[in-house]
């Protein structure tokens, strides 16, 4: 019995001394096998401790189980000390440059429409213009009736339009066909003095080609106060196509007529590509419209509970995709909003 318990004495010592020589994890695996595998010494004699006296079998057993558990604890302790010195050595090796610039990320930006309604939007803030909002479905009420566009009129056929319904209580809903229903909405919400624009949707009933979308944007303008004139109409409008297009663009008013301004007027810039001496682009006009505009009819205000002999006001309706096109150079209004990145990620 001594003699047994001095071999696993004699194992214990042989494997520890071998254990603590491993200096790479990857001779540890086989010191694992030699030392505490199937075919070791070690199990070898557990194995055979049926064939022990019974007087034996306890100390000798209870000695070799001893002698695995505690080989086995530092074999894992020994695991662990070479699995931190190989990380410690791999991040020493391997140079970490905290100077190197990080990786971009990339960025997404704002579409060209976007881009343009906030810098229109800009230009009429500081101007003292607010900026509101309104529905995109709307009440033929709002769209046409309230601005003198009633059931049966000509003016109808200027608009294309999108129906919702054709109207059971409160009559018929459509896509608002211009932001100028806005006008009637302001004034039931708001005295004067009124200076408000209105970025938004609007939608046509038409098939799409180069120059025509089934949605595009507008921006209305709406002022009113006492002695607003056309002069005040032309200044702001002249003010903000030069802040938009230069101050040496040269800028149009001509007569034009829409059922809810009187008069009413167009303007036109001079065109960004021919600068006026005639091209495709202009028609051979030298000239490009961007807008209808007039002083707003005394019905409108009226409709909107305000004295027409008391206030006065002017209102204007802008086209917005026209001005990325005629500053870039886009001959198809349908590259917008055709997700095409390849184009969207030009600007
Ligand atoms: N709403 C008109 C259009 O879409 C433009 C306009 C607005 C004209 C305001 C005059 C005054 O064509």
């Amino acid at each position: 019995m001594t003699e047994m318990l001095g071999q696993l004495d004699g194992i214990r010592r042989a494997a520890l001394d071998e254990l603590a020589q491993i200096g790479e994890l990857e001779g540890l695996e086989s010191w694992r096998v030699r030392y505490l595998g199937k075919k070791s010494r070690l199990t070898g004699i557990l194995r055979s401790l049926t064939d022990l006296p019974l007087e034996e079998r306890r100390p000798v057993g209870s000695r070799a189980n001893r002698v695995k558990a505690s080989l086995q604890s530092d074999f894992l302790e020994r695991k662990r000390l070479l699995e931190e010195r190989h990380l410690e050595l791999s991040l020493a090796h391997k140079s970490l440059d905290v100077t190197l610039p990080g990786r971009p990320i990339p960025r997404g930006r704002l579409h060209p429409v976007t881009q343009t309604l906030e810098e229109i939007c800009d230009i009429f803030k500081n101007m003292g213009f607010q900026v509101l909002e309104g529905p995109e479905v709307e009440w033929d009420y709002y769209n046409f009736e309230a601005l003198n566009i009633p059931q049966d009129h000509p003016a109808r056929d200027m608009f294309a339009t999108l129906w919702i319904d054709s109207g059971r209580s409160g009559g018929a809903r459509l896509l608002r066909t211009h932001t100028s229903p806005m006008q009637i909405r302001i004034m039931e919400t708001t005295c004067p003095p009124i200076r408000a624009i209105v970025p938004g949707r609007t939608y046509r009933y038409e098939a799409t080609d180069a120059t025509h979308e089934s949605m595009f944007y507008q921006v209305e303008g709406f002022a009113v106060d006492k002695g607003v004139t056309l002069a005040d109409l032309k200044g702001t409008l002249f003010e903000f196509c030069s802040r938009l297009f230069g101050r040496e663009r040269r800028v149009r008013f001509r007569c034009d007529y829409f059922p809810f301004v009187e008069p009413g007027v167009e303007v036109a810039i001079e065109c960004l590509s021919c600068s006026g001496a005639g091209c495709r682009l202009c028609g051979h006009s030298g000239w490009i419209e961007i807008l209808g505009a007039g002083m707003v009819h005394p019905d409108i205000l009226r409709r909107g509970d305000i004295n027409p002999e008391v206030y006065t006001g002017f209102a204007f309706g802008l086209g917005v995709e026209r001005i990325p096109m005629l500053r870039y150079g886009i001959d198809d209004i349908r590259l917008f909003y055709g997700n095409d990145l390849r184009f969207l990620e030009q600007f």
